[in-house]
């Protein structure tokens, strides 16, 4: 990959390249939609990356290529352009997310340099595995290796956030960029989005992960990911206005939902809930890795996470549902759920190593006599964090 993002960079830009950078996609093993609730998260980079080759420009001007949807961009960085009128466009072009990332760091008072940069990935989009937040990340790494900018990794992730949040208007949290920043090889992040404390836990031996997909793609932009930050939002304002002094639902303890839940609209309920139960299940997924525990528990875990997921947060779908299901009655299988936001795309299998053979097989068999294809399925390996090599 760094040979063939080097040849489409000469071969674009007419002179080689003098950065590399690889920045990876995420499985989130538990704790689904809790990063923007202040919660705590399991998720851990993969194999597959986002990668970038660059060199600096005179003039102060992105020129960006991507070679994989084969479509240029430009943008000035002095200053870079406002965020884009949302509700304006269709869909993000994916120059947004590096003129994106130029806004944010020239609004924290970072000085860019001109860029020419191409891009190729080997994260599919839309599928829950964070192809965005890669792109965030390295372009994050090519702008702080070639304007020399004071950066470490904790504000690089809060930077990729303000990217989605406040110039793509896509409600998201922090965990993406922070498990493409900061992933071991065969590791988890254990990762509290209040204060970005962190612990890396070693992940169980001879598992596997799986990503199976249905194909199904969703629209991030102003989709449900902001609909379901705005209940979470309001489930907090009158849990508040009802006596809880919390900052975020994370704070919520189950006996004071229990007294209070039937005083919110059903909906708010549920999303208030699976907050507090999906918190509480990533702790103890990463309190059994401590242990040394195997793959049951957090099998386990993850199977009432999708289920959650499918009934209180309501971000599932007929195929996801089915190969979370299906995946959990197969031998080998501890368990699996909807990767990423849901609502399409992939979900995440954790198996016994010997049978991601066998795992994969039958997916796709149950797959196919329901819905009629067969969904791609893929076996990731858990690598590391992002990097920049000069060259
Ligand atoms: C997307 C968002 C993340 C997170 C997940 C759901 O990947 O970008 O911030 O909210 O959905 O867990």
């Amino acid at each position: 990959m760094k040979t063939l993002v080097c040849d489409r960079f000469r071969d674009h830009f007419k002179r080689p390249p003098e950065l590399v950078v690889r920045a990876p996609g995420r499985v989130n093993l538990l704790g689904g939609h809790i990063d923007y609730n202040d919660g705590w998260v399991l998720p851990a980079a993969i194999d597959r990356s986002l990668w970038l080759a660059a060199a600096p420009r005179r003039d102060a001007r992105l020129h960006a290529y991507s070679a994989t949807v084969e479509e240029g961009g430009e943008a000035a960085l002095d200053p870079p352009p406002p965020p884009p009128k949302i509700a304006h466009r269709p869909r993000e072009r994916w120059i947004e997310y590096p003129t994106g990332v130029a806004w944010a760091l020239s609004q924290d008072g970072h000085a860019l340099c001109g860029m020419d940069a191409m891009v190729v990935s080997e994260i599919p989009v839309g599928a829950g595995l964070s192809s965005s937040a890669a792109l965030e990340v390295a372009f994050l790494l090519a702008w702080r290796e070639l304007a020399g900018l004071p950066l470490e990794g904790a504000e690089m992730a809060r930077l990729g956030e303000r990217v989605e949040n406040d110039y793509l208007d896509v409600h998201s949290g922090v965990m993406d960029q922070f498990a493409s920043l900061h992933g071991r090889r065969e590791h988890a992040i254990f990762l509290d989005c209040r204060n970005l404390d962190w612990e890396l836990l070693p992940l169980p031996p001879r598992v596997a992960v799986l990503v199976a997909d249905t194909g199904i793609r969703r629209q991030l932009v102003g989709g449900h990911v902001n609909d379901r930050q705005a209940e979470c939002t309001e489930a907090l304002r009158r849990l508040r206005e009802l006596g809880c002094e919390i900052r975020a639902l994370r704070d919520l303890q189950s006996e004071q939902l229990e007294c209070l839940a039937d005083k919110l609209p059903d909906s708010l309920a549920r999303r208030a809930r699976h907050v507090v139960e999906e918190c509480s299940r990533v702790c103890r997924g990463a309190q059994s890795i401590r242990e040394g525990g195997g793959g049951e528990v957090l099998g386990a875990l993850m199977r009432a996470s999708h289920a959650s997921s499918r009934d209180l947060y309501q971000v599932s779908t007929p195929e996801l549902d089915l190969l979370a299901e299906a995946a959990s009655e197969l031998e080998g299988c501890f368990g699996a759920r909807l990767a990423g936001a849901g609502l399409g795309g992939c979900v995440s299998v954790l198996v016994e190593e010997w049978a991601a053979g066998p795992v994969s097989t039958g997916l796709k068999k149950a797959f196919s006599e329901r819905f009629g294809n067969e969904p791609e399925i893929h076996r990731v390996g858990i690598g590391d964090g992002a990097e920049a090599w000069n060259i």
